[in-house]
């Protein structure tokens, strides 16, 4: 299968200009200006942007957490991905208690089987190093392309890990070449909190942003670092909100320490008073860390723009509002924490991020794309558009009005993040390894055409199959 993109503005991290992509199997061939090659399909690109498929290094599918499961499998939340630009994800495998690694990435993978449209990568959630995996197998992981690994400071008598195991994980890391992904809150605290709220009969949504004060964002996220930089790991602090966890974050870079952290589009847009919203509304947006004050987005914006937060995902954990948030409508600490949103980062961040003047194109491909490969070892095979890389590419339309809503989203969440806003600009065709995957509103690809992507350790880059001969 061979397709000849023609006339697009190529847009990478690094390059803006108009040229011609041939793409032959399932990687990218060529690059030109005004090729003239035959082709099995022929996609006019004129006034179009050409971009790198998206990666979402931050998603749950599939997931059992907070008394339920999320809403969206591994079809359902790959084609939601799929029609807003996304190609790739890194999903959490999460260790059940007792659990080895091996089984319990065997479990993720057959979640998969049958259902992937895009390329999944999996990051290992490690819960226990008791009774279930041992430091040994977590050294191993790697090996099986397993380059990285979340803890939780956060969910206690849940996901929460202690310390010391945060720790060892960390060491481990700095020897096998992982990176180290922390959910940093004191969950101790929060728990101290929750217990207080409720025993004062103080049951409304609002009350999970209440007792999860950005304070407790900050202190854990420079614990995490702290604790990183003597084991000597590489740290990822997933879903920064609030000034409180940027600062560290921005003192440690600054230090030339090896941190890096990642906000989530919702963090822009949602604030604290949506929690507010009446008849249960605000449970819609009970996910963790909670909406912070407004005043956090403009800080957000200056650290995405400045590279002190290098990535944007969207940690999509859906769930129903109709049911499944309902098991919290007496108590908030039962709303299962996440929201939908892995189709609509490229939209949000296209209007609000590059067409309101806060960043560029190429910041914006460099935060959903190319930071997200190369912090996860998938550069250059993915997160750009370059000879020899797998041709997931986004044509994109900038001129396209699209009124987000759960009525057209693809996500089986029965509420959208966005509803109702509007926004100029939104993918038209998206190729995953060169087969297109969405053309206009129709799903092409069939479930079973996403595979499993083995990355490089954290560090090297994950070498390019050689370009195909042409004939
Ligand atoms: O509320 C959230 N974020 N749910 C997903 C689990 C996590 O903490 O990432
Ligand atoms: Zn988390
Ligand atoms: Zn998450």
């Amino acid at each position: 299968m061979s397709v000849l993109i023609k006339g697009g503005r190529v847009i990478t991290a690094a390059d803006d200009y108009v040229g011609d992509i041939y793409v032959e199997d399932e990687r990218i061939s060529l690059i030109g200006e005004s090729l003239d090659l035959a082709a099995d399909k022929t996609i006019d690109a004129t006034g179009k942007y050409v971009l790198p498929g998206c990666i979402d290094p931050h998603t749950h599918l599939d997931m059992p957490f907070g008394g339920t499961v999320t809403i969206d499998d591994v079809e359902s939340g790959h084609t939601s991905a799929a029609f807003g630009g996304t190609t790739c994800h890194v999903d959490f495998v999460i260790q059940p208690k007792g659990a080895t690694f091996g089984e319990a990435l065997e479990t993720w993978q057959e979640k998969a089987n049958g259902k992937a449209l895009i390329d999944i990568g999996y990051h290992m959630a490690i819960t226990d190093l008791n009774e279930g995996g041992s430091l040994e197998e977590l050294a191993s992981l790697p090996d099986q392309g397993v380059t990285s690994y979340k803890l939780f400071m956060a969910y206690k008598g849940a996901l929460m890990v202690d310390d010391e195991t945060l720790f060892k994980s960390m060491q481990v890391a700095a020897e096998s070449g992982a990176l180290v992904m922390v959910h940093a809150e004191n969950g101790d605290a929060i728990d101290v909190l929750v217990k207080k709220a409720l025993a004062e009969g103080k049951t409304e949504p609002r009350y999970h942003a209440l007792t999860r004060p950005p304070e407790t964002e900050g202190e854990a996220t420079n614990r995490a670092i702290q604790l990183a930089h003597v084991a000597g790991a590489p740290l990822y602090v997933v879903h920064v909100s609030c000034r409180e966890a940027v600062e560290p974050i921005a003192r440690a870079r600054e230090a030339g320490w090896r941190i890096w952290g990642e906000t989530c589009t919702q963090y822009f847009f949602i604030d604290y008073t949506h929690l507010e919203k009446p008849d249960f509304e605000g449970a819609k947006y009970v996910y963790t860390p909670p909406p912070r004050p407004k005043e956090n987005q403009e800080v957000l914006w200056a650290a995405v723009r400045s590279d002190v937060l290098s990535a944007i995902s969207t940690d999509h954990c859906a769930f129903s509002w109709g049911e499944q948030k309902a098991l919290g409508r007496d108590d908030f600490s039962k709303i299962p924490n996440g929201g939908p949103g892995i189709e609509n980062r490229l939209q949000m961040i296209h209007q609000f991020g590059v067409r309101e003047g806060r960043i560029t194109l190429n910041r914006m491909v460099e935060l959903l794309a190319t930071n997200p490969a190369k912090l996860f070892g998938l550069y250059p095979r993915k997160g750009s558009l370059a000879v020899g890389s797998d041709a997931d590419v986004v044509i994109f339309d900038p001129e396209k009005q699209v009124t987000l809503s759960a009525a057209t989203h693809h996500s089986r969440s029965d509420y959208n993040l966005f509803e109702g806003v509007q926004v100029t600009g939104s993918p038209e065709i998206v190729l995953r390894r060169g087969e297109v995957l969405v053309e206009g509103d129709e799903l092409v690809a069939k479930p079973g055409s996403g595979q499993f992507v083995r990355r490089a350790r954290f560090g090297e880059e994950l070498k390019p199959a050689a370009a195909p001969a042409r004939a």
